[in-house]
């Protein structure tokens, strides 16, 4: 799993205990998963369909560092299926894990639209290979 984003947990991020607000890991999670699956689809247009079971398994601070995974679990037709695990970026620890995250590639129409990607791509072998053409 590759960790693209960090995040520093600040006083607006809190909950009444004091601690990470649950529902901003979530937001953080969801922007993160679509801007994987538009860079991944090269497509703008990608909602989020589905989220499966999100354990919280630890807490952070005001002032903890934390960082945020993303691994592909499958590439279907119109979805990708994306797994997340949310950790202290010091520590290792993990904070929040999301099984399964379905996003779904959409057309002009807004309704799903084949893909027609099998793989993790890099942008680096995307642009080397356009300049080779
Ligand atoms: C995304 C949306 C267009 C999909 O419409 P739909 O009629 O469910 O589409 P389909 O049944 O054709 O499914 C599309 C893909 O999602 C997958 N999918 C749909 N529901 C799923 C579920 N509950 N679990 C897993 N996969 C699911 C399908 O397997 C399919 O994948 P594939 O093309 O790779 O085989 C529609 O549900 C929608 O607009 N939802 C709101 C999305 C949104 O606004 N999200 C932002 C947060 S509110």
């Amino acid at each position: 799993m590759r960790f693209h984003t960090r995040k520093w947990v600040k006083p607006e991020d809190l909950n009444a205990n004091e601690t990470l607000f649950g529902g901003r890991v979530l937001a953080w999670i969801d922007e993160e998963a679509a801007l994987y699956s538009i860079i991944q689809l090269e497509n703008k247009k990608v909602v989020t369909k589905y989220m499966s079971e999100i354990n919280f398994m630890s807490t952070a601070k005001q002032g903890d560092i934390i960082e945020i995974g993303i691994e592909v679990v499958k590439f279907g037709v119109s979805s990708l299926t994306l797994n997340c695990e949310v950790r202290n970026k010091m520590t290792r620890e993990t904070i929040v894990t999301v099984d399964n995250i379905i996003m779904v590639n959409l057309g002009d129409d807004g309704k799903p639209k084949p893909h027609g990607k099998k793989k993790v791509e890099y942008v680096r072998d995307r642009l080397a290979s356009s300049e080779g053409n």
